[in-house]
């Protein structure tokens, strides 16, 4: 009766009234992952982003598990301890009595989830116990010299220690309180996490094991090595492969705990059929990953934040391409590409040859329109290159210079009109600000092109990003009308160059451009939907698909889906280069009203929505080891809804002819701003992407 107006994952988060259910079954969850309040790639961000809803459903019966990282962690966590009385406290106090260091506390992220660091150092005096128990149980042997495997093992079997204790904590708490029997599920994620799975599985104690996967390692190096992956999949074999790249035991691991696990689930479908054949079972569940998506209480809010952040974007680039700033900023446009330095499991190989393609095209067709395509993939360097730094550095005296110029004249126009006389243009600027002036405009001039990195690269010759522009010509000449801005370190408001954090500059660009060859999901176009920023991704990235299933014409709300799967490379090169330039095509009317479509799309992306799949693969594990265990809120919701989204088709625009909009009465989808006001029936019309 309860649940009868739950209908959307949203509803049943809000009759799950933090943690109240898992309290009342007396049901704990344990999240265990080498990201977990460390910050390296994609999983970060499902840990962090999904937080939130975690808490939302769970509240303080839910706990994050993790490795120390000091870092990261000393930024991120407050540290504190648990409740005197609390089973958990009286886990960690046991492991702490043998020796090992923990730190406990709070992580700074949405939602304030408690979280467990294991520190890897207290426990290797128990290295060789470890890797010795893995090789009898499980006849994996661990080289000595891979350290990060080495680590693994030692957090893996930590984690394994501490949830036997816990369980242990937790079943005479329950008996002392006269509860019932405590349930427990642990969810691991990735290899790393997954040796804790192994040693839970094999030293049998009794909880509920997930293990997910977001990329399997034999993917990702098979990818990396050129091969043609996906048409190959049923025939590798394995074990050669793996032990050819030398990571024939991480291998072991990852497909051991897929194994082992009572319920294994991957992040995408693609993901899920390339463990099919690579780890050897099939995913029971897909848990697509979300996001934490925040509302504006103004619905357009996000497009003044973009023309905020744009501006930051036009400060930069004043500054690095001083003497050559021959292009309007009015009609620049700001491409991006970023991520964990894979070149061509991320594609940025095709991203730079379509670059070069889309270079030729408006050179011939738009020269009015300059492209500046940012490439962010953090590599070695020796930090910013001095080029860079002078440029905005000469800039910078420029402004400063303006600014006290312009006081200087406001002033003597002021003292003027007070002796009752109208200020002559002629005397307002003096010699003495013609001279500063001058000077400025003489250290504006620059003898080379502006550079087309921001850093000095440590392998300048062997860096596949520079090679290819390189090869392609891309040297931010006079003439070219795409210019290439590397930066090859992950950004943040401390840096010089730029000031800004990830998602601010994400905001400030037109359109993400995500190529990817290998990518289980690809959290980098789905940041861009729910910021409503236009993004390419690929129908063999676990994203593209995600989209491709639920949305009937994805290109039409600005997610633009290369074939990356079905087609020739070439043929995905000029694929994407056209996509670009249609989108080089649009007008500024266009891009905003795109901008809003895409924005609309956040709720498929949101974790108050994908949380619930989560919730599935936890109830079907625990279902496994306490067998009459229900889940009478998950049940209604999924017999209630298919938690499906379907977003058609927008609706076609009516033939009334441009012009007429002024005196349509139909509200704007854009505030009320002339220039910028849109009528929301214009918009495929606009768009020119209607197939009517
Ligand atoms: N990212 C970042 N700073 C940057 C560029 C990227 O924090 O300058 C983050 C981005 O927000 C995303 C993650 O890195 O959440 C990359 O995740 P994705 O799933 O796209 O790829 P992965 O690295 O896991 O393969
Ligand atoms: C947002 C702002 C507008 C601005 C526009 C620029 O929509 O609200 O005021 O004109 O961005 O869009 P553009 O695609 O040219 O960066
Ligand atoms: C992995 C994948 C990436 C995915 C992330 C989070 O690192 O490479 O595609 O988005 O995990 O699941």
């Amino acid at each position: 009766r309860k649940f009868s107006r739950v209908e959307s994952g949203a509803d049943l988060l809000e009759f799950l009234d933090r943690g109240h259910s898992a309290n009342m079954e007396n049901r704990f969850t344990f999240e265990v992952a080498w990201e977990a309040a460390n910050k390296v790639g994609g999983i970060y961000t499902v840990i962090r982003s999904k937080a939130f809803v975690s808490t939302e459903e769970l509240g303080d019966q839910y706990c994050l598990l993790g490795p120390y990282k000091e870092e990261c962690a000393r930024q991120e966590v407050e540290e504190c301890e648990f409740p005197n009385h609390s089973p958990v406290q009286w886990a960690v106090n046991a492991m702490r009595s043998l020796g090992y260091k923990i730190h406990c506390g709070r992580w700074l992220v949405d939602g304030n989830p408690q979280i467990i660091l294991f520190d890897i150092g207290s426990g290797a005096w128990k290295l060789d116990e470890f890797r010795q128990e893995l090789w009898e149980k499980c006849n994996v042997g661990i080289p000595h010299l891979d350290i990060e495997s080495n680590d693994a093992v030692i957090l893996g079997y930590m984690i394994a220690h501490f949830i036997a204790e816990f369980r242990t904590a937790a079943e005479r708490y329950s008996k002392d309180h006269g509860l019932s029997e405590a349930k427990i599920v642990t969810h691991f994620h990735e290899w790393q996490a997954g040796v804790g799975l192994i040693a839970i599985r094999t030293r049998h104690i009794d909880v509920a094991t997930v293990f997910t996967t977001h990329a399997t390692l034999l993917g990702r190096y098979l990818c990396a090595g050129k091969t043609d992956f996906y048409n190959n999949l049923d025939k590798f074999s394995v074990d050669e492969e793996a032990g050819k790249r030398q990571i024939y035991h991480r291998y072991c691991l990852e497909r051991a705990a897929a194994n082992l696990s009572h319920v294994f689930t991957t992040v995408s479908e693609i993901t899920g059929y390339e463990a099919e054949h690579l780890l050897k079972r099939k995913p029971d569940i897909i848990t697509p990953n979300g996001l934490n998506v925040k509302k504006f209480s103004a619905l357009h809010e996000f497009q003044n934040l973009h023309a905020m952040a744009k501006e930051k974007l036009h400060e930069f680039t004043r500054g690095h391409f001083y003497g050559h700033f021959d292009f309007n900023l009015e009609k620049t446009l700001y491409f991006f590409i970023a991520g964990r330095y894979e070149f061509s499991n991320k594609g940025a190989d095709i991203f730079i040859e379509s670059l070069a393609r889309l270079n030729h095209f408006l050179k011939s067709s738009l020269p009015d329109v300059t492209v500046v395509a940012f490439l962010i993939f953090p590599a070695k360097t020796n930090n910013f290159n001095v080029e860079s730094l002078r440029g905005h550095a000469v800039t910078k005296q420029l402004r400063d210079t303006i600014n006290q110029v312009q006081q200087e004249i406001g002033k003597r126009m002021y003292d003027t009109c007070l002796t009752g006389c109208l200020p002559e243009g002629r005397d307002l600027l003096t010699k003495d600000n013609i001279v500063k002036i001058k000077r400025c405009l003489y250290s504006l001039q620059r003898s080379g092109m502006p550079p087309v990195t921001t850093h000095n690269i440590v392998d300048d010759w062997n860096d596949p990003v520079l090679n290819s522009i390189r090869r392609c010509n891309l040297f931010n000449s006079v003439h070219d009308r795409v210019k290439i801005v590397f930066h090859p370190e992950f950004l943040n408001s401390t840096n010089p160059l730029f000031g800004l954090e990830y998602d601010e500059f994400v905001r400030g660009c037109h359109l993400g451009v995500f190529p990817s060859y290998y990518e289980p999901w690809g959290y980098t176009p789905a940041e861009c939907t729910v910021m409503g920023i236009p993004s390419v991704t690929t129908n063999l990235s676990g994203f593209g698909c995600f989209m491709q299933e639920h949305i009937a014409d994805p290109k039409s709300y600005g997610i633009y889906i290369v074939d990356r799967r079905f087609i020739g490379l070439e043929n995905s090169i000029q694929q994407l280069a056209q996509y670009m330039y249609d989108f080089a095509k649009l007008n500024r009317r266009q891009r905003i009203i795109q901008r809003n479509r895409t924005e609309r799309l956040s709720d498929l992306l949101d974790w108050r929505n994908l949380g619930i799949y989560y919730r599935q693969a936890r109830v079907k594990a625990l279902q496994s080891v306490y067998t009459d265990y229900v889940d009478e809120a998950g049940e209604m919701f999924f017999s209630r809804t298919s938690n499906s989204f379907n977003y058609p088709r927008p609706m076609s625009a009516p033939p009334s002819p441009s012009s007429s909009r002024h005196t349509t009465p139909a509200p704007s989808v854009h505030g009320s701003d002339d220039e910028d006001s849109v009528d929301e029936d214009q918009e495929l019309h606009e768009l020119g992407l209607n197939q009517n």
